[in-house]
């Protein structure tokens, strides 16, 4: 292939260790480099991953056959390492959240329009099947106008005592949930309006954040959507519980479920069970009627496909940036996904219904 590309990953982690898988995987990926300032950790990751990694940035920055840099890090370095990339010229996929705060994922979206630069952000469930299908679903009109979606989403404390998940100053919101109120947003295709979320005290002690959110989104076409978080009810796991045991996890506590209703018909997505499900409504003389007409599901074997698709997400930007495409998912909508979960952090500091128009001013 003659549009080969150079990628950089930086932050040599467990999320940068997939995206090095996947840069292994694309035939569009020459040389592959990674970063981690601490250069003991840069040597070990290095060797561990099978890359040349490096603790100079600069080194890799100034790299001009690296074109494409992924951005694994922790998420408190998600703004300077995305805003140094984009200046450097380099086209950037950063992890989610974008920031820890309102002010760094505006900031990414200044450099990224002030450099003309590449910028996605890893909200990977678009490129779930799962989703996906969701997606086409609404979009073929199967359930006529979405109007109303749930989110059920209940686990087991994954992110541990003294870690930076656990320490950070960002929110499980920013962390996590960003990527369930992408998908709502996506799916409803009208900005979100207002935004009111509730968190009740926590349960674990040791979060600098709450460990539980009740987030509503009203959107401009009048649709709503709901989402219900907690993370200490599904049995502990000692791995992700995305990853792995799903079956067990299936009647132990864990939900990850949605609904999406529409004025035809309704749509169920459920991790747990590998399943997604599709109603279809009718009228008849005496009631309107309701009937379950598609049910599909999948084996364990494709369970990245279906769910956290970060490899195939990868895969495919490599792809667009060695032909010098633009993003498929512009960080522009990113950053309004960001902008609801800020607003859902207000919304439960201040106790009241907070407007999406207050953070446009
Ligand atoms: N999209 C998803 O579903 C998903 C899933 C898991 C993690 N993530 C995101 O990926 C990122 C990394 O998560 P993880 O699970 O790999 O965490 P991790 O703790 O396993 O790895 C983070 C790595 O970043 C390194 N690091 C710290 N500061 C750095 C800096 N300034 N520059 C470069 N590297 C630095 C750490 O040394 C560590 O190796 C986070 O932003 C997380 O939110 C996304």
């Amino acid at each position: 292939m003659e549009n080969k590309i150079d990628v950089a990953v930086l932050g040599l982690g467990g999320m940068g260790g997939t995206h090095v898988g996947a840069a292994k995987a694309s035939p569009y990926v020459r040389n592959i480099y990674g970063y981690e300032p601490d250069p003991a950790r840069a040597a070990l990751r290095g060797k561990e991953l099978g890359v040349n990694a490096t603790s100079d940035l600069d080194s890799i920055l100034n790299n001009p056959e690296v074109k494409f840099v992924s951005i694994a890090s922790t998420n408190n370095s998600h703004a300077e390492l995305t805003e140094k990339s984009l200046r450097a010229g380099k086209a950037v996929l950063c992890e989610k959240p974008m920031g820890e705060t309102l002010g760094e994922a505006k900031r990414m979206i200044e450099v990224e329009k002030a450099t003309g630069g590449f910028l996605q952000i890893g909200f990977e469930l678009h490129y779930s099947k799962l989703y996906m299908m969701v997606k086409d679903w609404i979009d073929q009109g199967l359930i006529g106008t979405p109007v109303n979606c749930h989110c059920r989403y209940y686990a087991s404390e994954f992110h541990c005592k003294n870690t930076w998940r656990s320490l950070s100053k960002g929110t499980l919101i920013g962390e996590k949930l960003s990527h369930y109120l992408d998908l709502q947003r996506w799916w409803m295709g009208s900005p979100v309006e207002e935004v009111f979320s509730m968190s009740a005290p926590s349960v674990v002690d040791y979060y600098n954040h709450p460990d539980n959110h009740q987030i509503s989104l009203r959107f401009k076409n009048g649709a709503i959507s709901n989402l219900n978080f907690v993370v200490y009810i599904g049995e502990t796991d000692h791995t992700d519980p995305l990853l792995e045991m799903l079956e067990k996890q299936a009647d132990d506590g864990h939900y990850l479920q949605y609904h999406i209703f529409g004025t035809k018909g309704a749509i169920e997505t459920d991790v747990f069970r590998r399943r997604i499900r599709r109603w279809e409504f009718s009228d008849s003389p005496k009631q309107l009627v309701s009937k379950i007409v598609e049910k599909i599901t999948f084996p364990k074997e494709e369970d990245q496909v279906w769910f956290h698709n970060t490899h195939g997400q990868n895969v495919r930007i490599a792809e667009l940036v060695a032909k010098g495409m633009r993003p498929e998912n512009p960080a522009s909508d990113a950053y309004e996904t960001m902008v609801t979960g800020f607003a859902a952090e207000q919304s439960e500091r201040e106790r009241r219904i907070v407007r999406i128009s207050e953070f446009q001013q």
